[in-house]
């Protein structure tokens, strides 16, 4: 039997207790910790920040701790901060993006606690971009963005992730209850059931140190999954190299359900070069008027939807989408040429330098875009407190479905949602804290059956293709044979690739492929199921929503779910 580190097997987990009496590995005060935070974007800090006062944190990230989503997140955060807005306003925007299927409850709540999340940044010393009233005092700038019936997307510029991203970082990288450990990647959850405990608890996670190409076994109390989206599913995506889906997919093996995967969003306007990688351009340049046309230099968003450059974000990436196809165009254009050179350049300074350095000058000309996928709406379910299905095992931020954004997420809505949910989750494990007993010793990885590899172009083959397919399958517009194609490919590749995991010593590449490939799959069985389109799941073969019944959403069991807690 392969031996490659999966511990389900009955007698595997029988040989394990035994090795648990005697174990060699007994958690060190360097591997043992109350909470294990996987992921150090907006979600993994704060709730790291929030809980460190009380508690001992190992906090894990893949590569430097600063890379991941939030570092590259542009437009801002979306909060009622402006007297003219309302919460009610915030929460009927967030519905009508979502599709009919966003949990009104959870919207509330977040919403509700959206200025609360934006202070306490505030506190941490986040520069968010200030202007001055009319009354002659200094105020934060709000600006717009696509299905937000007012302004209130606060930001730092259009760099706001960086801005949030190094600030908490700084924090985190001196506060003494925190131990970073960088450059890990989580490789598989530990829960009692794998180690053959009569316990549904998630008590570790071994991870791989890239730099010593070690794998570790880390104990906890608490596990929290906060490791961002999965676009490179896909392979163009606006996404980082790190949103691999590993969350999702350690999670799904553990035993979680996880819903919504089908609808994964597309930016409408990441830049159309070869060199800029899916650069994005920020929804708040259509947000300040910026104007989408056709190659000839034609306006058509009035034609898809009355708010035009400003509808939700599904319907202007399937009309830009629709567009191309028609013209035969490989991109559109994106026009703010007539704003001044001030105005541009006070807002959009970061975007408007990368632009030059591409060759394009957006103070005198429309620049060039194309759709590219951008956040995973679905992931680990979880309720308002961030619990999954797994005692002690939590998922926040990008990486969970809460219900917050239904079929289509509102843009500005995932800072947002990771701050909420990193605080909510942070209390909720230190109400726990002093009556949860520390997690037992943990099994050493099994090495003794595996080699290394002498065929690595199998994962950089694989890699690609997976990428490939999804994106020529699974993209904006789908149908029933597309996805029936990207199954059968998909079922191929997961036999290769957990195979070939089972043989050989894992590397980085390997555990992300075998995340990317099941990430894939989850997408792609969700896709199936929706027999309708709506929000940004859209399918030829069934191109209304159904409204003959309430919409539900797609939730998939894995073999070892244990049912609701
Ligand atoms: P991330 O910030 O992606 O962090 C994930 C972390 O997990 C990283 O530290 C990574 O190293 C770690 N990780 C992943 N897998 C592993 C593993 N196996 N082992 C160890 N560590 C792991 N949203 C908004 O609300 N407003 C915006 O303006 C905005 N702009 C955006 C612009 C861009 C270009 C992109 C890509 C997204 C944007 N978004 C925006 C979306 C938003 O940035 C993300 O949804 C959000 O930042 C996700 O935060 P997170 O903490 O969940 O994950
Ligand atoms: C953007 O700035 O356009 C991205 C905002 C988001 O993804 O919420």
């Amino acid at each position: 039997m392969p031996l490659n580190h999966e511990l389900a097997n009955p007698i595997m987990s029988r040989l394990i207790s035994a090795i648990l009496k005697d174990a060699e590995n007994h958690p060190t005060p360097d591997t043992s910790f109350d909470v294990i935070v996987i992921g150090g974007g907006a979600a993994g800090l704060s709730l790291a920040l929030h809980l460190a006062p009380q508690a001992r944190i190992c906090l894990m990230t893949k590569g430097p701790l600063t890379e991941g989503a939030t570092l590259y997140a542009q437009g801002g955060i979306s909060a009622v901060l402006d007297k003219r807005d309302s919460i009610q306003s915030h929460i009927a925007d967030t519905l009508d993006a979502g599709a009919g299927l966003c949990d009104e409850d959870v919207v509330r709540f977040v919403v509700e606690h959206g200025r609360e999340a934006v202070q306490w940044l505030i506190d941490c010393g986040v520069p968010f971009t200030r202007q001055a009233t009319a009354q002659g005092r200094s105020d934060y700038h709000l600006t717009r963005e696509g299905g937000h019936s007012h302004r209130r997307v606060i930001h730092a510029e259009d760099a706001t992730g960086r801005a949030v991203e190094t600030t908490l970082e700084q924090q985190a990288r001196h506060h003494t209850n925190i131990r970073l450990f960088e450059h890990h990647i989580a490789i598989d959850l530990i829960t009692g059931r794998k180690l053959g405990l009569d316990i549904n608890r998630c008590v570790g996670v071994y991870a791989l140190n890239r730099q010593t190409h070690r794998v570790q076994a880390f104990s906890a109390r608490f596990v929290v999954l906060a490791t961002g989206g999965a676009g490179k599913v896909y392979l163009y995506t606006s996404n980082p190299d790190v949103a691999t889906g590993d969350g999702i997919a350690m999670a799904w093996r553990a035993g979680c359900r996880v819903a919504n995967m089908e609808f994964v969003q597309f930016h409408p306007t990441c830049l159309y070069h070869p060199k800029a990688k899916s650069f994005l351009i920020t929804e708040a340049v259509r947000g300040e008027g910026g104007k989408l046309l056709l190659p000839d230099g034609s306006p058509f968003m009035h034609k898809f939807d009355a708010r035009s450059e400003l509808a939700p974000r599904d319907i202007v990436a399937r009309a830009i989408d629709h567009e191309m196809k028609r013209t035969g165009s490989d991109y559109v254009l994106l026009d703010i040429s007539h704003k001044s050179a001030r105005f541009i350049k006070q807002h959009f300074p970061n975007i408007q330098a990368r632009c030059l350095e591409l060759g394009y000058d957006m103070v005198k000309e429309p620049i060039p875009v194309v759709p590219a996928a951008h956040y995973t709406c679905g992931g680990v379910m979880t309720d308002k407190h961030g619990r999954t299905d797994i005692e002690g095992l939590y998922a926040i931020g990008e990486t969970a479905f809460t219900g917050l954004h239904g079929a289509n997420r509102m843009a500005s809505n995932s800072l947002l949602e990771c701050l909420v949910f990193g605080k909510t989750a942070s209390e909720d494990i230190q109400q726990q804290l002093a009556h949860t007993a520390a997690p037992p010793s943990l099994p050493a990885w099994d090495e003794s059956r595996v080699t290394d590899s002498d065929e690595d172009v199998v994962v950089a083959h694989n890699w690609d293709e997976v990428r490939r397919f999804m994106w020529d399958y699974v993209g904006i517009v789908r149908t029933d044979k597309r996805l029936e194609r990207a199954k059968s490919r998909v079922d191929l590749l997961l036999r290769e690739i957990n195979e070939y995991y089972g043989h050989f010593r894992v590397t980085n590449d390997l555990i992300e492929l075998r995340n990317l490939a099941l990430v894939a799959d989850l997408i792609i069985r969700s896709a199936m199921r929706r027999k309708e389109s709506r929000g940004l799941h859209y399918t030829l073969n069934y191109p209304a929503s159904d409204n003959n019944s309430p919409p539900v959403n797609t939730v998939l069991k894995p073999a070892n779910y244990a049912g609701e807690k």
